[in-house]
């Protein structure tokens, strides 16, 4: 089992920095931490974990509503006025919006940005009445205030999840448990939710039947941490060694510079992953 020290990232495929950049600091409360050509790193001032954005051109593909990343916020009434703020930027960012629905006890607003991703604003604050428990309790310790992102009426309070499709959720749990060393909590029968036990954001897998899965690609691949670059490669070894047993469809090389120590792969349901040494 690798010992991994945490899910420090996110990726996520756009097509065009200049379009979509704007969409995640002014509507999600992102904050560009570091910018090239191109990667740029952006993070929530309430939540360690990066989402590391890539610029892929006219041509990126269209990511499902099953592969989004969520930011949360404290209330439902707050929902509800992201919806308002949404409508009101929907012609200068051409953005399309789903109505607010509550599913799960969760109350939410997804909509697209046209760099081909899904975001939703949620909120949990009826799951956090009835305790339901990890994924759902605060993901924040202080609650950020409106002169931190004034205007809009509601507040992004964290960087809550990602989702994933999966094909089949009981050997998908064996690997994220017995390959990879990470907590599954299961909530509802066709889904399970993947975390770092450090942390508190967390992955959501979704069964969906082979048939309807839409396979992503490498630029929406999360980024787990090894302390060291010697623990990337006896990462690298571990993987080797189980990916028979855990179904491991592609691993590639490590790859080294003189800063970090890195490999990707692609598991059981053709999701991709990176193997990272802290910076
Ligand atoms: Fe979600």
């Amino acid at each position: 089992m690798i010992r991994t020290a945490g899910l420090i990232a996110g990726h996520y495929e756009c097509r065009s920095f200049d379009e979509t950049i704007p969409i995640l600091t002014d509507i999600l409360a992102l904050e560009v931490l570091t910018n090239s050509d191109s990667e740029k790193v952006l993070k929530h001032p309430n939540t360690a974990w990066r989402l590391i954005a890539h610029q892929g051109g006219a041509n990126a593909p269209d990511k499902p509503l099953r592969n989004h990343y969520g930011v949360r916020v404290a209330t439902n009434a707050e929902v509800d006025r992201a919806f308002e703020y949404l409508e009101s930027k929907k012609k200068e960012y051409r953005i399309k919006i789903i109505k607010p629905k509550e599913y799960h006890n969760a109350y939410s607003v997804h909509f697209y940005e046209p760099g081909g991703n899904f975001w939703e604003i949620e909120s949990y604050e009826n799951a956090v009445k009835l305790s339901m428990g990890k994924t759902t309790d605060p993901h924040w310790k202080e609650l950020l205030t409106q002169d931190r992102f004034p205007g809009r009426g509601y507040i992004p309070q964290a960087l809550t999840h990602g989702t994933i499709e999966v094909d089949d959720l009981e050997a998908t749990q064996v690997f994220y448990q017995q390959g990879l060393g990470l907590e599954v909590v299961q909530l509802w029968p066709s889904s399970i939710y993947l975390k770092h036990p450090l942390s508190p954001w967390y992955i959501v897998n979704l069964r969906v039947p082979k048939e309807n899965r839409v396979y992503i690609g490498k630029w929406q691949r999360f980024t787990l941490s090894v302390e060291s670059g010697e623990d990337v490669k006896q990462a690298h070894e571990e993987l080797k060694a189980s990916a028979r047993q855990f179904g491991i469809d592609q691993l590639e090389d490590v790859r080294e510079d003189s800063q970090q120590a890195s490999f990707l792969f692609c598991d059981l349901n053709r999701n991709w992953w990176e193997i990272a040494s802290l910076q």
